[in-house]
């Protein structure tokens, strides 16, 4: 089972959007995905058409074993979603003895055949839940937009799995995703560049465009695949899923 983090501490750059599609798209390559809502916004929730009432996350914290929890989505694709509960279970988590080792703990009760992929859709904040993830994971995505700005963000990221290779030593960077990627922009090209010489040229996927018909789909609970297949966008996040199946199956 890889598990996988989609993760940026700054906010609206595509970690659901990416999730989503990531999920979708390994399914459609015949592995099994466990999605798991780690936002209190329920984004991710909302696209895979959780119902509001639906058990979501925080219910582990009250005791609720992580399987009573998962609900199918799709074929190959099954959710543990998340609702607004989950900003006290956040609160929970951080009074835990050992907070960064809640969620790798629950995972440990998972039937480690049943899923290939397990993907974790962050929240946008450094807080219990993005450490938790962090730590309970092999594999880090960290979706980037291409502006001066960002580079921070994504510096910041680079620090915080160092950290936390403390204790998750397994833990690496999957890839930096630039999103809504559009290289006619000087200063996109710019940082690109600045991207590619700080952490490698391998290190960096080969991005996501602008598009649209993603920001579309998830009020109609779809995938980009099936809403808009044969758009750019799809196009790019097929290449992903097969830049993803690449690193993390070799
Ligand atoms: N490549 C893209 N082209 C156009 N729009 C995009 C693209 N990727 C994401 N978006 C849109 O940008 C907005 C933010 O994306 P998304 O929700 O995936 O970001 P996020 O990082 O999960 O946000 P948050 O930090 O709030 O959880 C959404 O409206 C989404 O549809
Ligand atoms: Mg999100």
């Amino acid at each position: 089972m890889h598990v996988i983090s989609i993760y940026n501490s700054k906010g609206g750059v595509g970690k659901t959007t990416t999730a989503h599609s990531l999920a979708f798209g390994l399914a459609a390559e015949g592995r099994r995905v466990l999605l798991v809502d780690l936002d209190h916004q329920a984004n991710l929730s909302g696209w895979c058409k959780q119902p509001a009432n639906v058990p979501t996350l925080d219910e582990v914290t009250r005791g609720e074993p992580l399987s009573s929890l998962i609900q199918e989505v799709a074929d190959g694709v099954d959710i543990v979603p998340a609702s607004d509960r989950l900003l006290s279970a956040e609160s929970a988590v951080g009074a835990e003895m050992v907070p960064q080792r809640w969620l790798a703990r629950h995972f440990k009760t998972l039937r480690s055949d049943r899923w290939d992929y397990i993907i974790i859709d962050c929240p946008p904040s450094m807080g219990a839940l993005s450490i938790a993830a962090l730590a309970a994971c092999q594999w880090v995505l960290v979706p980037v937009e291409l502006n001066a700005l960002s580079l921070a963000g994504v510096g910041q990221a680079a620090e915080r799995i160092e950290q936390i290779a403390d204790i998750n030593e397994g833990v690496q960077l999957l890839g930096v995703l630039p999103v809504r990627q559009d290289l006619r922009k000087v200063v996109a090209r710019e940082v690109l560049e600045q991207l590619k010489e700080g952490f490698g040229e391998d290190e960096i996927f080969s991005g996501i465009r602008t598009g649209v018909r993603l920001e579309e789909c998830p009020s109609f609970g779809i995938s980009i695949y099936e809403y808009a297949a044969g758009s750019p966008v799809a196009e790019d996040y097929k290449r992903l899923v097969q830049e993803v199946i690449h690193r993390v199956e070799a």
